[in-house]
């Protein structure tokens, strides 16, 4: 895997991960709130982080997950990342978890807009899908801003512990990002997207 990917925006820098950062993913992966929807958490120790961590790039390697820390500074904001790949119709799935304090601050939107640039124009991805919790009105609200489309509705599509959520399929297609609000955020990719992510 190319170690040396960055994505810039204007105030945010999403990179690949390191132990060193598994104290400050730790605590935001603790949040009980910020972990409802997701399919693992509350952390509980600093080890789940850690291997979390550890995991990552076998994950970039086999083409299953393409993730990144989310960061501002030496800030540990969250984490956000592709799944789901499909080459054949030039897909992907996004997912992001974000620590409280920053919700409702405009950093989503411009993360969004960093893993469009990379996935529109870097990865050569015409469908960005995205799938949200019917009762995450959050999630839903923070994707229809940044021109997503729901689709549908997924039936007992996820589970959190022993909690199955009904999800909202979404998107966002090539040409609507093209003239979307996400296209006009200035974004830089430096370092080589992994080769199998490039579609
Ligand atoms: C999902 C997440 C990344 C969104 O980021 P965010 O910064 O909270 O999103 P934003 O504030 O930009 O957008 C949310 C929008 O939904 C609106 N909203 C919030 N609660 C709402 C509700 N109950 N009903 C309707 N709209 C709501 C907000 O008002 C906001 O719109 P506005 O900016 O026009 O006021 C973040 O909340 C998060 O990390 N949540 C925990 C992890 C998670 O659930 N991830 C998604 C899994 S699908």
């Amino acid at each position: 895997m190319s170690e040396s990917l960055k994505i810039q925006g204007p105030n945010l820098v999403l990179r690949f991960a390191q132990l060193s950062d598994a104290p400050q993913l730790f605590e935001i992966g603790s949040d009980v709130e910020t972990t409802r929807y997701l399919s693992w958490g509350p952390y509980t120790e600093l080890s789940q982080a850690e291997s979390f961590i550890g995991g990552m790039p076998r994950q970039v390697e086999a083409g299953e997950e393409l993730g990144f820390l989310v960061t501002r500074g030496d800030e540990v904001l969250g984490v956000t990342a592709f799944t789901e790949p499909r080459p054949r119709d030039r897909s992907v799935v996004i997912g992001t978890w974000l620590t409280k304090p920053e919700w409702g601050t405009g950093v989503n939107t411009e993360l969004k807009a960093m893993m469009a640039a990379l996935a529109f124009r870097a990865m050569g991805i015409d469908r960005l899908s995205v799938y949200a919790a019917v009762t995450n009105e959050r999630s839903r609200g923070a994707l229809g801003k940044v021109g997503f489309t729901e689709e549908g509705t997924l039936r007992r599509f996820h589970r959190h512990g022993d909690d199955w959520y009904d999800c909202v399929v979404g998107s966002v297609l090539r040409d609507e990002y093209e003239v979307g609000p996400l296209a006009a955020v200035p974004v830089q990719i430096t370092g080589d997207v992994p080769a199998n992510w490039i579609f």
